[in-house]
């Protein structure tokens, strides 16, 4: 049944629609983004263009050649509860019919309340005052700006090889890729220290001695985390290391940033990564999953650090035209709902182990090739070599699975299932990844 189905390929992966729509694609859309052939060609010397999407369904995509795929990647992460999960269709489909579109921030939607209502109850601590946009980008623009007026401080510490969007205020914190800021970085905030995100227990007593020697010479009034690195490698912030944020940003009145756009909402087996070690932030932000597939995501904050707002004057000085969509509050309503009756998180972990299990058979048989990082599913299998990522995800592909490699040189094998994925189609991969993989270590 398409949703839960093994790979079926018809074609030459990709196949003649996919190239035929890719060519297409290069005389409209920006060079920069189509011009795959190219940059895969240089980088792992498999010359091969993308396959072109045209359905999915829980576990599964399908191309526009007929070719099913099993999506190990969760479409970046937003289809934890498989791809048009039916509740969550429906729950857009219904506001659709009914109120398609609000005025944000001037007349709100009675559905953004209800969804704004139930993401506060969600959330731990007091979390509970929320600012909502469609990208994650949106989120941790939101988080900067509000750290901006609740510390009158303007200097910002992040960490190296993480990744919090691509517009101009994420941009100028993420530390993934020094080759996507350096063509702005003339128009980029200038205020951001950089540190090295800890690997280990040992490392954190290194990174708190440098943010110390940062905070005497600079006027930090924001710090921002994601709690595990995602498309920076799955790394997985060492235990105590939160808790040690924690206590030093509340001690120099810092606002303490949790980036969960990737960690968040069930992926680690909690309903939040901070959940692991009980430590809370004084702003956290969502996304990616948090809409089911339509666009929508969320800085969440205390009452206290939301207060650096004020009050509206009449005129709100952070909206956008689509801000609260009814459409994309209808359908994270139902996702925050299915999280919480059908238990996700829990079953995260429960399910996560046999994946985790699989994998380390894989890094067993390695010998010291390949190890495991990661939690839940979130999980990323660590090569030496990005060239031999590349490929094997291209490889991979064409048997039917799609993965995507992470990393600082994309030298690891994400691997992060719909939380839906069956047991059979893990198994499937895994057969398919531990036949192979001699020939990519
Ligand atoms: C941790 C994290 N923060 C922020 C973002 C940016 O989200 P978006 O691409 O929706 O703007 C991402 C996207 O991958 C992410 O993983």
């Amino acid at each position: 049944m398409f949703g839960q189905d093994l790979p079926t390929l018809k074609t030459e992966i990709p196949g003649p629609q996919s190239r035929a729509y890719v060519d297409r694609l290069s005389t409209t859309e920006c060079p920069a983004i189509t011009a795959r052939r190219a940059r895969r060609s240089e980088r792992s010397g498999v010359d091969q263009d993308p396959i072109v999407w045209a359905k999915a369904l829980g576990s599964n995509v399908e191309d526009v050649d007929g070719n099913i795929y099993v999506d190990l990647t969760s479409g970046f992460g937003v289809a934890s509860l498989g791809h048009a999960n039916p509740a969550i269709l429906s729950a857009g489909n219904d506001q659709s019919q009914t109120l398609l579109h609000a005025m944000g921030d001037v007349y709100p939607s009675n559905i953004k309340v209800e969804f704004s209502e139930k993401l506060a109850q969600i959330c731990p601590g007091d979390l509970q005052y929320s600012i909502l946009g469609l990208n994650g980008s949106d989120a941790v623009a939101a988080a900067l700006k509000t750290a901006l007026l609740k510390s009158a401080k303007p200097h910002i510490i992040s960490f190296e090889d993480s990744y919090h969007g691509l517009f101009y205020g994420p941009l100028a914190v993420s530390g993934y890729r020094k080759s996507f800021r350096e063509p702005f970085q003339s128009q980029l905030n200038k205020e951001v220290s950089r540190v090295r995100f800890p690997k280990n227990e040992g490392e954190i007593s290194v990174c708190m001695d440098q943010l110390e020697k940062i905070a005497k010479t600079k006027n930090v009034g924001a710090l921002i985390i994601e709690p595990i690195l995602g498309r920076g490698g799955e790394h997985v912030a060492p235990d105590g290391f939160l808790t040690a944020l924690r206590v030093w940003t509340q001690k120099n009145a810092i606002v303490l940033i949790f980036d969960e756009i990737w960690t968040g909402l069930g992926r680690t087996g909690k309903w939040f990564a901070c959940d692991h070690e009980g430590v809370l932030p004084d702003l956290m932000c969502l996304g990616k999953s948090l809409g089911g597939g339509f666009p929508l995501s969320a800085l969440i904050g205390t009452p206290d650090t939301m207060a650096g707002w004020g009050n509206s004057n009449g005129e709100a000085i952070h909206t956008a035209t689509f801000l609260g969509h009814p459409v994309s509050c209808a359908a994270g309503l139902a996702v925050l709902n299915l999280l919480e009756k059908e238990d996700w998180p829990n079953t995260v972990a429960q399910k996560s182990v046999t994946l985790e299990g699989l994998l380390m058979k894989i890094v067993k048989k390695s010998e010291g090739k390949l190890s495991l990082r990661g939690r839940g599913y979130l999980q990323g299998l660590v090569f030496s070599d990005s060239t031999r990522v590349l490929a094997l995800v291209d490889f991979l592909r064409e048997q039917g699975y799609l993965v995507l490699p992470s990393g600082k040189n994309a030298e690891v094998l994400a691997v992060t299932p719909p939380f839906v994925i069956s047991e059979q189609q893990i198994l499937s991969f895994y057969q398919c990844l531990n036949q192979s993989i001699i020939n990519f270590w």
